[in-house]
């Protein structure tokens, strides 16, 4: 394994991710991982991460001194390469430029083995403000930008290495080609892990972990649930418990379309719960975002728990959370962008030991582990949805008028991205009921009425994401129908946004 350890930058986890692609196993751990932690894993490697803070900020994040002491190579990236400096007594100053963005390196002559078989002169990417002044004695200076920053420095007799730039974005054109360098020819790692080895390790693991006790997961009926059911049913067969909450906040038809299809592609009989009233009831009158994912994610745990006496009783409970999931709803070091129901939404009493399978992963890696786990492609390509469902698309306080609205207007959407064959193209796309009212004229008549708003958007794995370009026609054909047949809608909008700088949900 190569270990990257955390400091928090929002994109951590893709260092890992890209390791992964080489066929090298690799996890995100936290900075504070002690050395006698490490040594525990079969570890090939260590890369330090970026992060927000400055090297000398007070309480700044720092590494177990004795990391360096574990003889295997480090790679340090920005945050990472200035904690390396300080740590061997160089001088890390605020960057008279601050470099965000597209900048040139300069490789130079007589570098190390990471640059080996690359242009000399090339973009990458920057996204910093401190820099290191000075090369540390033992060390090679391997790279400068244009504007002179030092960019690159290493010493091989320590086996440590760094840069100030960011590698693991696809900016930096051959930010791959330096992870390759790294984890081949410097850490040695052999390039043999594929997902069926992470089935297997995963399988393993979840038997050890469970032994004979009982094992509750609860379906939603998406992609990331049904994989990780997929994955722990492997593992453990009748100890598994399937359960599908309907909590009174899913699209149109989806509850019976479940109930129907769910069980028998998983190969896992479905228990069905029908807690609406619960959910709805809890809910009612509420409309701040964090305080609806907070009640969501709560809920949830006390159903499972009312079941578990019915049904169970289950020591461990599974959760298809993704890594995504984890980094928004705040970390150690991340900042919390929102709660999402199965994370940062979970109350802090919960009677089961939760399993998240997946929690390493990004979503797509999560539906190619489905495929290889020989699961429906209609399911693993279904479109994300979340676990809080349309409360969090009926922006405000939810009533069952508006939980009407946005699910006979998302019906229509979905009907015509399918129509015009653009389901698999699009990452994901909903109506919002936007809480706002505008004056409209239908049939000579003035109405005042919801705007609602449709949102559709590319991403490869929801980290960050584009809006779609639907073509006109295809709104136009959208918003005609949502008006003509979807009572309370008297205009439609569409979102031109980024995530970032908005998310992909509007709550
Ligand atoms: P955002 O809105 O944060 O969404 O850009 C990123 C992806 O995560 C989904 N999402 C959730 N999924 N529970 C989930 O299971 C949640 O609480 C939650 N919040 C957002 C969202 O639909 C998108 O795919």
């Amino acid at each position: 394994v190569v270990v990257v350890l955390d400091f928090g930058g929002q994109y951590n986890q893709l260092i890992a991710r890209r390791i992964r692609e080489l066929n090298v196993f690799s996890e995100l751990l936290p900075f504070d991982t002690t050395a006698a932690e490490l040594r525990g894993k079969r570890l090939k490697g260590i890369i330090f991460s970026g992060g927000p803070k400055s090297v000398f900020a007070e309480g700044a994040p720092t590494v177990d001194p004795d990391v360096f002491n574990l003889g295997v190579p480090i790679l340090g990236i920005c945050y990472g390469m200035q904690l390396i400096a300080k740590t061997y007594q160089a001088d890390v100053a605020r960057g008279a430029v601050r470099e965000y963005g597209r900048t040139d390196l300069e490789v130079q002559a007589g570098h190390s083995k990471l640059f080996a078989g690359q242009p000399t002169s090339q973009p990458v990417w920057m996204s910093h403000s401190d820099v290191v002044t000075h090369v540390p004695e033992e060390f090679t200076l391997d790279a400068v930008t244009t504007s002179g920053t030092i960019a690159a420095m290493s010493c091989p007799e320590k086996q440590v290495y760094a840069v100030q730039y960011h590698p693991e974005v696809h900016h930096s054109v051959h930010g791959m080609d330096l992870l390759r360098n790294f984890v081949f020819d410097i850490c040695g790692a052999n390039g043999d892990w594929t997902m069926d080895n992470l089935i297997d390790e995963s399988v393993d693991h979840i038997r050890e972990q469970v032994g004979d006790k009982r094992v509750l997961v609860a379906l939603s009926g998406g992609v990331d649930s049904s994989v990780a059911a997929a994955l722990v049913h492997r593992a453990i067969g009748s100890q598994l418990t399937a359960m599908f909450v309907d909590h009174g906040l899913l699209r149109k038809g989806e509850s019976d379309a479940v109930m129907e299809n769910l069980g028998r592609q998983l190969g896992i009989d479905v228990v069905r719960v029908d807690a609406s009233e619960r959910f709805l009831g809890k809910l009612r009158g509420v409309s701040e975002p964090e305080k609806k994912r907070k009640i969501i994610g709560e809920e949830f745990i006390r159903v499972f728990e009312a079941e578990s006496t019915r049904l169970g009783p289950f020591d461990f409970l599974v959760q298809g959370t993704l890594y995504t999931d984890i980094v928004e709803s705040g970390t150690k070091t991340a900042a919390t962008i929102k709660s999402h129901h199965n994370v940062g939404g979970l109350p802090e009493d919960i009677e089961f030991e939760i399993i998240e399978p997946l929690k390493e992963l990004f979503k797509d890696e999560v539906r190619r582990l489905g495929e290889q786990l020989g699961l429906p492609s209609d399911l693993v390509w279904r479109q994300p949805f979340p676990g809080p469902g349309l409360a969090i698309r009926v922006l405000g306080d939810i009533t069952q008028e508006k939980l009407a609205i946005v699910r006979d207007s998302d019906y229509i959407l979905r009907d015509e991205v399918a129509k015009a064959g653009l389901d698999r193209e699009i990452w994901q796309y909903f109506t919002v009921l936007t809480g706002n009212q505008t004056v409209g004229v239908m049939g000579d008549e003035r109405t005042y009425a919801h705007t609602l708003a449709i949102r559709a958007v590319v991403s490869q794995e929801g980290m960050t994401a584009d809006f779609a370009r639907i073509p006109w026609e295809v709104l136009a054909r959208i918003s005609t129908r949502i008006v003509n047949e979807v009572n309370g809608i008297n205009r439609v909008v569409y979102d031109i946004t980024s995530k970032p700088p908005a998310t992909i949900e509007w709550e």
